[in-house]
């Protein structure tokens, strides 16, 4: 039994006109514990509605969601409300900590919501939680005084600290530059393994996928299976192996003379930024 299940999920909704929308068409997807997915697609093509629908934010309009074997449309809301803080971890692109609040606080919140050990022990864990993404020394320090990479680890703390079994990471790495964004992503990849959480990446940065063990992109409503490497760009709405670099180069979507194809993943990265600009 996977820990995740999605079989044949679509998500429409009505707008204004009346006219249906259908974002998700038939999305089928299997995660198991520990293991590292990522989704690619454009903007608008219902990577968030799809981790929503993950999280327990959202509901399918047809389709089944399995977590565990159970078929989460048959929980009733408080359950579906107590999973969604014990067994997911979010992290977002614009981190959503609070304000006006230190890093402690920010990591202690989601403990405030168990029970036991973890709400008796919540300052103990959250610090602990804090030293564990690198800032021991800044438990005090408030959201405003952090760089985006130090906020984005407090956001990971704070999605750690109840121990999930899922990670869903919304464009972790959005509003980072591509060095802190590999730092961020290499935190997030190394706690899920040690924890042995399932991480689910939604990105478009190509080089940020490829770390993944599995790659999907999401384009019509569907989950297409994909594989890419390090070297991977956009090609207009595909991501494209290196072996198609010359004709984008061609097309003078790549920089050219770069070496960013032999580089590391930043290098690759910045392709990827080149081609969407
Ligand atoms: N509740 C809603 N009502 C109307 N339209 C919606 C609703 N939720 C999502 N949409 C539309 O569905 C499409 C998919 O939205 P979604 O936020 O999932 O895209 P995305 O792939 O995450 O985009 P981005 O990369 O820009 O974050 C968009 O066109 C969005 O405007
Ligand atoms: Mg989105």
């Amino acid at each position: 039994m996977s820990l995740l299940e999605l079989a044949d999920v679509t998500r429409s909704v009505r707008l204004p006109d009346d006219s249906l929308l259908h974002i998700l068409r038939g999305v089928t997807l299997d995660v198991d514990a520990g293991e590292h997915v990522a989704i690619v697609g454009r903007s608008g093509t219902g990577k968030s509605t799809l981790l929503n629908i993950l999280g327990l934010l959202d509901a399918p309009t047809s389709g089944q969601y399995l977590l565990e074997g159970t078929p989460v449309q048959r929980l009733s809301n408080r359950t579906r409300t107590v999973r969604r803080g014990r067994d997911f971890g979010f992290v977002f692109q614009q981190f959503n900590l609070l304000p006006g609040r230190t890093a402690l606080e920010n990591v202690t919140a989601p403990l405030l919501y168990a029970r036991g050990r973890q709400f008796w022990g919540r300052t103990r864990i959250a610090a602990a939680m804090l030293e564990r993404v690198g800032l021991g020394d800044r438990l005090d320090t408030m959201p405003d005084k952090l760089s985006g990479g130090e906020q984005q680890r407090v956001a990971i703390a704070r999605a750690l600290v109840r121990g999930p079994r899922v990670i869903l990471a919304d464009e972790p790495t959005g509003a980072l530059d591509v060095e802190t964004g590999g730092e961020v992503m290499d935190l997030l990849d190394d706690i899920a393994s040690q924890t042995g959480a399932a991480l689910v990446t939604i990105t478009h940065d190509l080089a940020v996928a490829a770390r993944a063990e599995r790659q999907y992109r999401l384009a019509e409503g569907v989950l297409v299976p994909i594989t890419l490497d390090t070297a991977s760009h956009w090609v207009g709405d595909v991501p494209t192996q290196v072996a198609d670099r010359s004709a984008a180069v061609e097309r003078r979507l790549l920089p050219t003379g770069t070496g960013a194809v032999d580089g590391p993943a930043g290098g690759a990265s910045g392709t990827a930024e080149e081609v969407r600009a």
